[in-house]
C-alpha cells in the first residue's frame, strides 16, 4: 500500500475538475432519493458525469464510475480509503470483527492467517466436495421434476452453497441449519440495509424494543446458534481436516501474546466466512439461472460444451480449465448483476480521483452494478453475451469489471466462488433444463447483496440422454 499517497501533493496540485451535484432538499440531501431506488438513483448520478456528488443526511458522497478512479480508490492509494462507513458499522453488529469488517492490524493479522486456506491448491482440493454436495442435493429435486411443481430456485441455491462452505471450509455437514439460517440472514440483511437510511432508526438505536429491533435480536440469535453448533460439531470431529479453515483459525496463536483467539474472535470468523461465503455465490447462480431461461441460445451452447467437455461424467478439477463458456456465463452473470452492488469507503484525506477533488471526511461508492454497465467500457451493456468474456479484451481497462472488488481487501474467496459456480452450473445443466415461471420480471433487491426480490420462481425437467 503507497501510503505516502494519501498526502500526495503533487497529486492535488493540477486543477480539480467540475464535479456535478445532484441536487437533494436542505435538511436530508438525496436519502429519500436513495433509500426508495437505489439502483435507479446511482443510475441517474452516473448519466451526469464520472464523478458525481450527493449527500445523504449530512454526509457527502461520490460515486465513482470510471476505472482508473475505482483502481485509485481500491489499489493506488487505498491506504487513504477505509471502511468506516455506516454500513460497515451497521455490518459489525452482526459480524463483529471478524475478517470482512475489521480494520489495520486486526485485519492484516486475520487475513494472513485465513489465506493459506484459500491457496489454489487448497481450493482444488475441495472439487470433490462441491461436486458430491451438489449431486446428493440434485438428487433431491427428482420429484420436482416429475411433478413439475414450481419452487424458488434462490432458496434451493442457498441451501446448496451454504452446507458447501461449511463442508469444505470447517468440516461441518450444516445441511440440518440452512432454511434457519437463509430465514435469519434475510431478516438481518433487510435490517441493515433499512436501517442504513433511517433517522428513525438511527435516533432509536437498536436497544428500545421496537418490532423491528426484536426480529434483528431474534435473528442474530439464531445465527449464533448455528455458529455454536457449527464450533460444537467440527470439535466432535477433529480428525476431519488438519488443514481447513477451522483449524487455522482454533490453532492461531497471537503473535505478541502467544494466545489463542477468543471465543468471541473466533465467532466473528466463523460467522463472517459462512455468510460471505454463501450468500454471494448463491446470488450470483440464482441470477444465472434467470438469464440462462430467457436466453435459450446461451443455455443450448452451455449444455454442448459440458457435454462435449464431460459427456456426462462428473466434472474434477482439471475439466473446470476446459469449460470456458461455462465460467463466461459465471462472469457475464456478474456483470449484469454482480452480488456486491455496491463498495462504499470513507475519504481519510483530500485525494484526486478521475480528475476530481474528493475531499476528505467524505465517502466514496464504487458501484459494479453501474461501472459493469458503462456504455463507454461494455458494447450492448445491457445485453447477456458471455462470449465477450471467452478471449482477453486488451483495450479494457482492470476496474472495468470488478465483481471481487480489489487491492488488498479483494474478496479472499473468489477462487473457491468461481470453481463452485462453475460445477454447480455444469452438474445442474448435465442432469436439468431449468425453465423460468412466467410471470412478472424478476426485480433486483439490493440489500448488502443484490438479490432477486421475490426469488426465481422455476420448474425443472429432467434431461434425457
Ligand atoms: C460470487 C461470489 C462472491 C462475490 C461476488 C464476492 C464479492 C466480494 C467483494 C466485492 C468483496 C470486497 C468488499 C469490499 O472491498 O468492501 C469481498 C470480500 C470478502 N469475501 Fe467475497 N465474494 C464472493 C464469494 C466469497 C466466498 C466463497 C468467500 C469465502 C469462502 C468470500 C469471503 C470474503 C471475505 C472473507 C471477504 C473480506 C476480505 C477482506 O476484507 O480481507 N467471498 N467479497
Amino acid at each position: 500500500m503507497k501510503a505516502k499517497d494519501i498526502h500526495d501533493a503533487a497529486v492535488l496540485e493540477t486543477p480539480a475538475r467540475p464535479v456535478p451535484r445532484i441536487r437533494g432538499g436542505a435538511l436530508f440531501g438525496n436519502l429519500r432519493a436513495f433509500r426508495d431506488d437505489r439502483l435507479g438513483f446511482l443510475a441517474r448520478c452516473a448519466r451526469e458525469g464520472p464523478v458525481v456528488g450527493f449527500r445523504i443526511a449530512n454526509r457527502l458522497f461520490h460515486l465513482v464510475t470510471p476505472p482508473e478512479g475505482v483502481q485509485r480508490v481500491l489499489v493506488d492509494n487505498a491506504a487513504n480509503y477505509r471502511k468506516d462507513t455506516r454500513g460497515q458499522e451497521l455490518l459489525r453488529d452482526l459480524l463483529g470483527d471478524g475478517i470482512l469488517t475489521a480494520q489495520d492490524e486486526s485485519w492484516r493479522s486475520q487475513r494472513r492467517l485465513a489465506q493459506p486456506a484459500f491457496q489454489r491448491d487448497r481450493i482444488a482440493g475441495f472439487t470433490d466436495i462441491m461436486v458430491r454436495a451438489t449431486r446428493e442435493h440434485l438428487d433431491s429435486w427428482e420429484p420436482r421434476a416429475r411433478s413439475g411443481e414450481p419452487f424458488d430456485l434462490a432458496a434451493e441455491m442457498s441451501r446448496l452453497t451454504f452446507r458447501i462452505v461449511g463442508l469444505s471450509l470447517f468440516g461441518a455437514d450444516l445441511d440440518g441449519f440452512s432454511d434457519e439460517v437463509g430465514r435469519a440472514l434475510g431478516i438481518a440483511l433487510a435490517d441493515r440495509t433499512a436501517r442504513a437510511t433511517s433517522i428513525l432508526d438511527r435516533l432509536l438505536g437498536s436497544h428500545v424494543p421496537t418490532p423491528r429491533n426484536i426480529r434483528w435480536k431474534r435473528a442474530v440469535r439464531a445465527l449464533d446458534s448455528v455458529v455454536e453448533r457449527t464450533i460444537a460439531e467440527r470439535r466432535r470431529r477433529p480428525t476431519a481436516d488438519a488443514r481447513d479453515l477451522y483449524t487455522l483459525l482454533a490453532q492461531a496463536r497471537d503473535d505478541a501474546t502467544g494466545e489463542k483467539m477468543s471465543d468471541r474472535l473466533l465467532r466473528d470468523q466463523v460467522l463472517t466466512i459462512l455468510l460471505a461465503g454463501h450468500e454471494t455465490t448463491a446470488n450470483a447462480l440464482s441470477w444465472a439461472w434467470a438469464l440462462l431461461s430467457t436466453h435459450p441460445a446461451v443455455e443450448r451452447r452451455l449444455r454442448a460444451e459440458v457435454e462435449s467437455v464431460l459427456g456426462g461424467r462428473e466434472p474434477g478439477f482439471e475439466d473446470t480449465a476446459n469449460l470456458r463458456y461455462t465460467r463466461a456465463v459465471v462472469d457475464e452473470t456478474m456483470r449484469l448483476y454482480p452480488p456486491v452492488w455496491n463498495i462504499a469507503r470513507s475519504v481519510v484525506a483530500d485525494d484526486r480521483v478521475s480528475g476530481a477533488l474528493i475531499p476528505g471526511g467524505s465517502f466514496v461508492f464504487l458501484s459494479p452494478w453501474i461501472t459493469h454497465r458503462d456504455p463507454a467500457l461494455w458494447p450492448n451493456p445491457e445485453g447477456f453475451d458471455p462470449e465477450r468474456f471467452l478471449e482477453p479484451a486488451p483495450g479494457r481497462p482492470r476496474f472495468a469489471y470488478f465483481p471481487f472488488g480489489g487491492g488488498a481487501r479483494q474478496c479472499i474467496g473468489n477462487t473457491f466462488a468461481l470453481l463452485e459456480a462453475t460445477i454447480v452450473l455444469a452438474l445442474v445443466v448435465q442432469r436439468y433444463r431449468v425453465e423460468l415461471v412466467p410471470g412478472r420480471p424478476l426485480e433486483p433487491e439490493p440489500l448488502i447483496t443484490l438479490r432477486p426480490r421475490d426469488g426465481v420462481p422455476v420448474r425443472i425437467r429432467t434431461v434425457r440422454a
